[in-house]
């Protein structure tokens, strides 16, 4: 749940109505609608990116973070930190569970983020990837095409955002460099709408794609259970290379 939404006091009034067990919030201040959500019985997990956002959210009550490093796909932190180098920062840092995202794809992934003093992780771009998901089937076969340099930050001046390289990511990297306004480069990108286009209806020249820069190894589109499974039966496998 996006906490800048305009639509997030009913997003919110919606999830205490229908009962829903767990919600994430993120993008906003987990001040306002935290009590209130609790106060329902809900759990509630804030995406935060950095130390301060972390110690920010626990102390008004979330019940986990999840920290996400700029590898990740779609919006990221101002700060840019990387997964590697925030959650141990995080963990440190707050008693709360801490869940890692951004950069994780795989058995390997996982253990990393373990062993960097998380409790869980969040994965994002590899599950674009898999028969389940709604996206395009062109923006699933882009995830599967792409390597490591398949992907760009986005708009730093109206909110980081890790999308696929192609024409328009072009096209706002050289709006951006010739010094473009926040209002021209909202204007061009049109929120919502290109991510539409490129995600869900799979024009994947005029329309944008929020992608991980894990997508390098993310190689063939599988299920959901695929994914899960081979994650399970590879962990103790990584964990023995490293003894
Ligand atoms: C296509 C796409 C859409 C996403 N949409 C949202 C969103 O609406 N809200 C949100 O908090 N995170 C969103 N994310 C971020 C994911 O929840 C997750 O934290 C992130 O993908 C983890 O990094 P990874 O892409 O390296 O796995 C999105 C990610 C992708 C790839």
């Amino acid at each position: 749940l996006p906490l800048q939404n305009p639509l997030a006091a009913e997003l919110v009034q919606a999830v205490i109505s229908e009962k829903v067990g767990i919600i994430v919030t993120a993008a906003g201040n987990p001040a306002t609608y935290t009590r209130k959500l609790k106060e329902a019985g809900i759990t509630v997990f804030h995406v935060i990116a950095s130390v301060k956002h972390a110690i920010g959210a626990e102390k008004h009550g979330v019940d986990g973070v999840i920290a996400e490093g700029y590898e990740a796909g779609g919006h990221n932190g101002l700060d840019e930190l990387p997964t590697f180098v925030l959650v141990p920062q995080v963990a440190d840092a707050v008693k709360i569970p801490v869940v890692a995202a951004g950069g994780i794809a795989d058995a390997r992934g996982v253990v990393a983020a373990l062993a960097l003093g998380a409790d869980g992780v969040q994965m994002g771009t590899r599950f674009v990837a898999t028969t389940e998901c709604i996206a395009h089937p062109h923006f699933k076969e882009a995830v599967v095409k792409a390597d490591d340099t398949s992907t760009v930050i986005t708009g730093r001046k109206i909110g980081p955002t890790r999308i696929l390289k192609n024409p328009v990511a072009a096209k706002i990297l050289e709006m951006e460099a010739n010094g473009a306004s926040a209002e021209e480069l909202i204007s061009y990108i049109g929120l919502e709408n290109r991510s539409r286009a490129g995600e869900l209806e799979g024009d994947m020249i005029t329309g944008e794609a929020y992608c991980g820069a894990v997508a390098g190894i993310i190689n063939q589109v599988q299920n959901v259970s695929e994914v899960i499974r081979s994650i399970v039966d590879n962990f103790d496998k990584v964990v023995a290379t490293l003894k």
